[in-house]
């Protein structure tokens, strides 16, 4: 069942799996050294984000949950009839399954991620609770180009981008994703995104460097990824998580830091580190809701409708093409 369910997923990924080791290679060969993000999510990689949602200091996606279990019914009058919903990086189908029990006119379901182990099991769990729903997975990474179902072609298009992980992109490539994404999801989309809102830096620093460690295993889980795919010899003991929030930039920053003066092996190169020299792995950007309206509004989005919890950490906004 799950190999045919594989053979029929649309694999867009290939290219940029092949460019792995090209990618770390120069990542760690640059200044200041940097590794991509999108690497994280191996198999090992999605079960511990997975975990990192349900941290106590990691408070987004409860948030996010709680903004659309209660604002679902109004959420969901933004979606036209027999339409399809995209899901960007869906990972878990928990999110999406709050705005199917409340939009039940939604035809298909197109969850779009990297991690295709997660997809599988998702798609064949949603077929079983919603078997009028058109579950229609593409294992593609959504930062780059892809193409949508034929089955979806004829359908109106709503996309759903939750999590904050607009966030995780510079605002240059945030911008280019919000116009690429009004492109693919074509005249009349709409676009559901959730974003993780400015704050108190403590508490901001506190959901990206949890007491448990949990977000430290996931950082460190970057190396045990190319040490078994890139035939490296990171020693993860020397090497420590990172995070914090830099106000300036409002963004928070992870890196991994050498704890000492040492040498690594990867893909045959030599990677020479200075004690306390990090690999910059990733930010994540917050905004206000007037800054990512203005970042919207710049990409050729409407903002038509926000809903925030009611601590006002998080927002999910609603966007409407804007030339049509
Ligand atoms: N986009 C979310 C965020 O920025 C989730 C996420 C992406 C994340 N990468 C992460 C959370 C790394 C913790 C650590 O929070």
């Amino acid at each position: 069942m799950a190999a045919q369910i594989q053979a029929a997923l649309r694999y867009e990924g290939a290219e940029a799996g092949s460019s792995f080791a090209g990618d770390v290679i120069a990542g760690l060969t640059a200044r200041p050294k940097r590794l991509s993000p999108k690497y994280f999510y191996d198999e090992t990689g999605a079960q511990l984000f997975e975990a990192i949602t349900a941290l106590p200091e990691y408070y987004l996606t409860r948030c996010e949950l709680e903004i659309l279990r209660e604002r679902a019914p109004d959420i969901a009058r933004f979606f036209p009839a027999d339409s399809a919903l995209v899901e960007f990086g869906s990972g878990s189908s928990k999110k999406v399954r709050m705005l199917l029990a409340a939009a039940p006119t939604i035809a298909a379901y197109v969850p779009v991620d990297i991690s295709s182990q997660m997809l599988i099991q998702e798609a064949e769990e949603l077929r079983r609770d919603h078997p009028r729903l058109a579950v229609l997975p593409v294992v593609a990474d959504f930062t780059q180009p892809f193409s949508l179902p034929a089955a979806a072609a004829g359908m109106p298009h709503t996309g759903f981008f939750p999590g904050s992980t607009i966030g995780n992109f510079e605002p240059h490539d945030a911008a280019a994703f919000l116009r690429h994404a009004g492109r693919m999801l074509g005249p009349g989309a709409t676009l559901l995104i959730g974003i993780d809102l400015v704050k108190d830096a403590s508490i901001l620093n506190a959901a990206y460097d949890d007491a448990a460690g949990v977000t430290a295993k996931f950082n460190l889980n970057l190396l045990a990824r190319i040490n078994r795919g890139l035939d490296a010899d990171f020693d993860l003991d020397a090497f420590c998580h990172q995070a914090f929030y830099n106000s300036e930039r409002a963004r928070i920053e992870m890196h991994l830091a050498s704890r000492k003066r040492q040498r690594v092996r990867v893909c045959g190169r030599v990677i020479d580190f200075r004690a306390g020299e990090t690999i910059h792995t990733e930010n994540s950007y917050k905004y206000t809701a007037a800054s990512f309206k203005a970042l919207a509004r710049g990409s050729g989005w409407v903002p038509v409708a926000a809903w925030p919890d009611p601590q006002g950490y998080f927002l999910v906004q609603a966007l409407a093409r804007g030339d049509d």
